[in-house]
């Protein structure tokens, strides 16, 4: 979102607001105008929208950066507060000589405004004018509230209180950032722990943390979650339903149990195989006795079981592939063999993947060429992999 601050003393009241939008998840990029400067210091805007504010036109490093196009574009919405007598005539008249009136003549996007000034100032023939103009562009007006006004003077003029504005806000913006509302997802993550006696297993060194990314980004989209998670070591994401099970054959039950859904992603490195007798006490090391010998059997493959659902396939199955070598090649066979949609594969040769913050995807989503993502955090990885999903439910442009 984009907060457009007008020079009112309300502009105090945005520092809260741009706070609770951060609490729900909807990064704010901050433009003052020179006037809101005085009142709120482009510093304490900074540090609660934790990005950079844009305030000048003609800053050359912001130009390179990002252009004021740009700017006013990315934002899904741009909200003016507060919207000044002098800032909505210059948008009811098209003027545009500072950074904040520019992207407000050049966006595509909705805007709303919520006015604050002088009652005698809103009540003017003039602005009754403006007013008209920007109901006649499109432009959302919220409020003013009437009440006492920092002038001194009672009637309509104070800006809506941020918790208003936040909820006219939220319902704007609600359809944009939740294109997977109403989907149900499930998601695999972490490890699997094959018990070998009551305190040894068989394991791996997923941390989960991919998964996890990915079961919050699907929450955050709107979709119904329900994360299968073996033994890890970080939090159950927010606003996921976490199903925690320690063995690959927990796992592939709370995932039948799970069923029906929409999308599945699983990004668990469950263990292939399991020892195939559990002893019942702990395997005692025998002085001069030959060490024990474990026989291994097969896992079931969940990501197999899914994508070759008997009666509820799910619409769209993701796995993931981690490889040491001829990474498409190898992702190219998987795919055919597990019967998934996509696979998004990652090299491990280097040991920097299991536990490590970024990752470097092949996604390889059907017989065309595999497409190289750049190295992301998984953060990023689950946020790209979210979009496709939308678009490839057809909630959202491909
Ligand atoms: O066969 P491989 O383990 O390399 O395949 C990796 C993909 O298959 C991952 O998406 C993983 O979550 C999934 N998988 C599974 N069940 C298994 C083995 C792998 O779901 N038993």
């Amino acid at each position: 979102m984009l907060l457009v601050l007008g020079g009112g003393i309300a502009a105090y009241k945005c520092l809260e607001l741009v706070r609770r939008l951060k609490e729900h998840g909807i990064a704010v990029r901050c433009v003052p105008t020179a006037a809101a400067e005085k009142l709120v210091s482009p510093l304490a805007l900074a540090a609660v929208s934790g990005e950079k504010v844009y305030d000048s036109l003609f800053s050359l490093t912001d130009e390179a950066e990002m252009g004021h196009i740009r700017l006013s574009r990315e934002a899904d919405l741009v909200v003016v507060a507060p919207a000044t007598a002098d800032l909505l005539a210059k948008m009811a008249n098209g003027l545009a000589d500072d950074l904040a009136s520019t992207l407000l003549l050049a966006t595509d996007k909705p805007v709303l405004a919520a006015p604050a000034m002088n009652p005698r100032m809103w009540a003017h023939p003039a602005t009754r004018r403006n007013l008209e103009r920007l109901a006649a562009d499109g432009i959302a007006i919220l409020g003013p509230a009437v009440g006492d006004t920092a002038c001194g003077e009672v009637g309509a003029g104070r800006m809506v209180e941020p918790a208003e504005l936040l909820a006219a806000i939220l319902a704007r913006l609600e359809p944009a950032c939740r294109p997977l509302e109403g989907v149900r997802a499930l998601v695999t993550s972490g490890p699997t722990h094959e018990p070998i006696d009551p305190v040894r297993f068989v394991a791996n060194r997923s941390s989960g943390r991919q998964g996890h990314a990915i079961a919050e980004a699907l929450a955050r989209a709107g979709a119904s979650v329900t994360l299968v998670s073996g033994p890890v070591a970080i939090p159950d994401p927010p606003g996921v339903r976490t199903v925690r099970v320690e063995t690959a054959r927990e796992m592939a039950a709370a995932c039948e149990a799970a069923l029906p859904v929409e999308v599945a992603v699983c990004a668990a490195a469950v263990a292939d195989w399991r020892p195939a007798e559990v002893e019942a006490t702990k395997i005692k090391k025998e002085a001069g006795a030959a060490p024990p010998l474990l026989q291994l059997v097969e896992n079931p493959d969940i990501l197999a079981g899914l994508a070759r659902h008997p009666t509820h396939r799910p619409r769209l199955v993701v796995g993931f592939a981690a490889e040491t070598g001829a990474l498409e090649a190898e992702a190219r066979t998987k795919r055919a063999k597990k019967g998934c949609d996509w696979i998004l594969a990652n090299d491990v040769s280097r040991g920097a993947v299991f536990g490590a913050d970024r990752n470097r995807i092949l996604f390889l989503s059907g017989d065309g060429p595999a497409e190289p993502w750049p190295e992301l955090s998984k953060e990023e990885v689950a946020a790209r992999l979210v979009e496709r999903i939308a678009a490839a439910l057809g909630r959202r442009p491909a």
